[in-house]
């Protein structure tokens, strides 16, 4: 039986449609002028896991697709670690548009994009949201702690279980795999994403 979503199907298609055209003709701010690409998101649109990064790289302003840089390599390999196979989930960012020199988002930029990621979330009605990194962690939990402190726990977001993990960015700066190394604790924490996503599915 399907489950609960918060759009009901018949009218989800168009709103998926309505939604897409209006990113993609978006010139909310300043960050329109200087994309090749708008990259609104790609997976699929009834996962019960939405993964939320912070902003389009130059990789993936060019083509249009969220993480395929070398941070999105690094992420595709913890899925594949983790038998989480990229399109039984959706993956986005807080900013569809590449901010110049891959600065981190404004305020201002945020908000301008906020509707967006809302109906993106509304639309796909997640059971379980991964923030990637201090960004989007901040944006949607609205929460000064540190990364450090908040990744690998559960939040509740309007009902939607949230879990910060470390950005892959932030990994690649970060190789160690020693116990307790970040990329020792996000191998634990994608498992338990997993874990919990494969009891909601
Ligand atoms: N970093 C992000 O936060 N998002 C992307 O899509 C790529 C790199
Ligand atoms: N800063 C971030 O934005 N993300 C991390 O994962 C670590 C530091």
């Amino acid at each position: 039986m399907m489950p609960e979503r918060g759009v009901p199907l018949d009218h989800r298609a168009e709103a998926w449609e309505r939604l897409t055209r209006a990113v993609n003709q978006c010139v909310k701010c300043p960050l329109a002028s200087g994309r090749r690409n708008v990259v609104f998101g790609e997976g699929d649109r009834l996962s019960r896991l939405l993964f939320v990064g912070e902003a389009p790289g130059l990789e993936e302003d060019e083509q249009g697709i969220p993480f395929v840089g070398k941070a999105g390599q690094l992420l595709n390999r913890i899925f594949e670690a983790a038998d989480i196979d990229r399109k039984d989930i959706f993956i986005t960012n807080v900013v569809k548009c590449r901010p110049p020199g891959n600065r981190v988002p404004s305020i201002e930029e945020m908000l301008a994009c906020e509707d967006f990621l809302k109906a993106q979330i509304a639309l796909i009605n997640p059971s379980i949201l991964v923030c990637l990194g201090m960004t989007s962690t901040k944006w949607i939990l609205k929460t000064g702690e540190s990364i450090s402190r908040v990744r690998g726990k559960w939040f509740d977001w309007k009902g939607i279980k949230v879990m910060p993990m470390f950005h892959p960015s932030f990994l690649l700066r970060n190789q160690s795999k020693k116990k307790g190394s970040p990329k020792d604790l996000t191998w634990m924490d994608i498992q338990e994403v997993r874990d919990r996503w494969l009891e909601c599915r």
